[in-house]
């Protein structure tokens, strides 16, 4: 009998004993190849002894000081790092525990930022139908999963949902991918409008949509086009990159390649690759100067703020990345990836839709790949899916309700950055198999 308040309080986990590089031992001595590294977090893999040595002497040193009372020379490093490396603008770091605590933090910067700047009337927010940003009442509210915020929503603050950038389902035959990005612009200055020009503290969009859509990549231009409706209206531009940033995707940021600078972007699970609880906000000055004129402090906080240790797992981390190239490598072997899931999947009658970038990718299931028909969500193939995969020996991050809440699944791969292309080969056909036995297993 377990006195821990798992997840799923119907089921039995294995425990997870031990772990080196991409694979993951249970205290049965079974191994599983960590090709999602959890959601997305374990970047680097597992025990790497760099890091680890960088939370030894951080913990030899100093463990824990208040906020409130001291700033740590880690913290301040590791800020100068994110911020040597941020889009232009962003010039301070504000550090959490984890990602939704980032996604909170941004919303309330967002709106303290009107209130400094004598414009209290921006109560709104607008996100994404079929976005995911954190359990925390705040970012739920933003978050536009409908079966995640259904038994919440009478307790949620107002937010507005416009459609995801969603080219295999919602792109029309007649549009090119940039004429579409332009509609689903129009869409947002539609919203805006609707709300009242002046009333919208910022929209809240995943750069690259992850764990609920199913690794979304925007079409070209969509972006550019946002930050444009966005400038029109004096709307703040959050973007969330807690799953899809930190080099996920080949670039540091993600929106590194869609060419566009927010005001604000929340990273966590690459910053500290699992080794530590860390989030963080990175902020474009003009929203620090007006508190720091204004008011001369951000009405936030949590005792664990700038944790001394997890900064210094963040910043080793962020160190092995950059001395051991593994930006290049991510999109290097993300090409690997990519050829590997088009031939194993591109004539799979039950695959409708293969997309990412980087180390980031989704497989999309279809029931029918002439219409996309998605399965009969009751047999929850997801589900089965995540199940057959670790009797296959693998982890990956399946979900439901791909489509819109409800209906579709995918599977999503985030290995880590060192992961090599023999490992990359086994994952792929380790997947088929999953995918293949669970749709048997679920067949009617
Ligand atoms: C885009 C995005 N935002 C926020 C979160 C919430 O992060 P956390 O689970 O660390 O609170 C997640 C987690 O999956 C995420 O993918």
């Amino acid at each position: 009998m377990t006195h821990v308040f798992h997840r799923h309080l119907r089921q039995t986990y294995p425990v997870a004993a031990s772990a080196r590089g991409i694979t993951i031992r249970d205290a049965e001595g079974r191994d599983y190849l960590d090709a999602s590294g959890g959601a997305a977090v374990s970047c680097l893999g597992h025990g790497h002894p760099d890091v680890i040595a960088a939370m030894h002497a951080q913990i030899d040193q100093l463990a824990y000081a208040h906020t409130s009372f001291f700033t740590s020379d880690v913290a301040e490093q590791l800020a100068d790092h994110l911020v040597g490396s941020a889009p232009a603008g962003m010039d301070h770091v504000y550090f959490v525990s984890g990602g939704s605590e980032a996604v909170e933090a941004a919303l309330k910067m967002a709106r303290q930022y009107f209130v400094e700047i004598g414009q209290p009337q921006r109560t709104q927010f607008i996100a994404r139908r079929q976005s995911y940003h954190g359990n925390t009442l705040g970012a739920l509210a933003v978050g536009g999963n409908e079966w995640r915020r259904a038994p919440f929503a009478p307790i949620l603050v107002p937010a507005t949902h416009v459609a995801p950038c969603y080219p295999y389902r919602e792109q029309r035959a007649d549009e090119t991918p940039e004429a579409y990005g332009l509609r689903l612009a129009a869409e947002l200055e539609d919203a805006i409008l609707a709300q009242g020009a002046d009333r919208v503290i910022a929209f809240v969009a995943e750069t690259v949509g992850g764990a609920t859509a199913g690794v979304l990549v925007a079409v070209p231009g969509y972006f550019k086009a946002v930050r444009e409706v966005c400038d029109r209206y004096g709307v703040l531009l959050i973007l969330d990159e807690v799953m899809c940033g930190m080099g996920r995707t080949g670039t540091l940021h993600a929106c590194e390649q869609e060419g566009v600078v927010p005001d604000l972007i929340t990273v966590a699970k690459g910053l500290g690759g699992g080794y530590q609880p860390i989030g963080a906000v990175l902020a474009q000055g003009k929203i620090v100067d007006a508190m720091s004129q204004g008011s001369g402090f951000f009405q936030h906080g949590h005792t664990y703020l700038g944790h001394p240790v997890a900064c210094a797992a963040a910043l080793a981390v962020q160190q092995v990345i950059v001395r051991d190239g593994l930006l290049a490598q991510v999109r290097a072997r993300g090409d690997t990836l990519a050829q590997l899931l088009h031939t194993a999947f591109d004539a799979h009658p039950h695959v409708g839709d293969i997309r990412g970038r980087g180390l980031f990718w989704g497989v999309e299931l279809v029931q029918s790949r002439d219409d996309k028909t998605p399965f009969d969500p009751a047999r929850r193939l997801h589900a089965v899916i995540k199940r057959a995969a670790m009797a296959e020996g693998l982890l990956v991050y399946p979900m439901g309700g791909t489509v819109d809440g409800r209906h579709g699944d995918h599977v999503l791969l985030a290995p880590p950055y060192i992961s090599s292309e023999a490992e990359l080969a086994q994952i792929v056909q380790r997947l088929g198999h999953a995918i293949d036995s669970a749709i048997a297993a679920t067949a009617a």
